[in-house]
């Protein structure tokens, strides 16, 4: 596998076009408009651009880096047999509210697999801030570096990107299933704080479904 398709070319699309060049992938980014929007951003990261089905043909694996409210607009079809990605979170100030995230009912890549019917969706690489994502890569150490979770229902798949997060220079830690991935979304213990594997499974174990920490507190970790 050495072509990542990247849907969405912001503040996240763009760290990871980087990240995943550096560890020797070839990259195609995408966003919602023509990918003539992206000319200059391709330029200074030195990555493909396509439209959306042209990056989404062009990936062996497809990361998802777009607003989670806008999850039930990527197509069906051609997303059925990929490997994907999704780094999205739930923030209802962006998103508008999802009753049943509200009700700890299910969780977001849960409801990414239910709109696509594909069960290869691995839950990976949200948390983490976009600033941090090239700056805390270190592909030439094993030793105490900053573990990133994961999640999945999908054995080979989440196995592939487990992968992918070593080559890329970050520890891992599988968290489970993707009924689990509410224990490092957003305010929980584990999100965007950088954490090494053993602080990193205790953050996850401490997760309280039912309580978050305050708005942005992760930002000042
Ligand atoms: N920023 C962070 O530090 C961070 C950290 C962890 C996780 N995340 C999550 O990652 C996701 C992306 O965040 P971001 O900060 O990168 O957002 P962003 O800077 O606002 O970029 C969003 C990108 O998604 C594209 N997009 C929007 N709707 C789309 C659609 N329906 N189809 C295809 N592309 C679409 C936009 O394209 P156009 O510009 O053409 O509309 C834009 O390129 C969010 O779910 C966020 O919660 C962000």
């Amino acid at each position: 596998m050495k072509n990542i398709g990247i849907l969405g070319a912001g503040f996240m699309g763009q760290a990871f076009a980087r990240l995943f060049m550096q560890a020797g992938y070839e990259v195609m980014l995408s966003n919602s408009r023509s990918k003539n929007s992206l000319f200059s951003v391709a330029s200074s990261i030195g990555c493909h651009i396509g439209n959306q089905t042209e990056a989404i043909e062009f990936g062996d694996i497809v990361l998802i880096a777009i607003p989670f409210v806008n999850y039930t607009d990527l197509p069906v079809t051609l997303l059925k047999d990929k490997l994907i990605i999704d780094t999205m979170n739930y923030y209802p100030d962006r998103d508008g509210h999802f009753t049943e995230l509200d009700h700890y009912q299910t969780t977001t890549s849960e409801m990414l697999v239910k709109h696509l019917g594909n069960a290869k969706v691995v839950k990976a690489f949200n948390a983490i801030l976009a600033k941090d994502i090239v700056k805390d890569a270190k592909p030439n150490e094993r030793v105490n570096r900053r573990a990133l979770p994961l999640a999945g229902d999908d054995a080979v798949a989440k196995q592939t990107v487990s992968k992918l997060i070593e080559q890329c220079g970050y520890d891992y830690v599988d968290a489970g299933n993707l009924a689990n991935g509410w224990r490092f979304e957003r305010a929980k213990p584990a999100y965007c704080i950088p954490l090494n594997r053993e602080q990193l499974l205790q953050a996850l174990d401490s997760a309280d479904r039912y309580s978050e920490l305050p708005h942005n507190s992760w930002k000042q970790a």
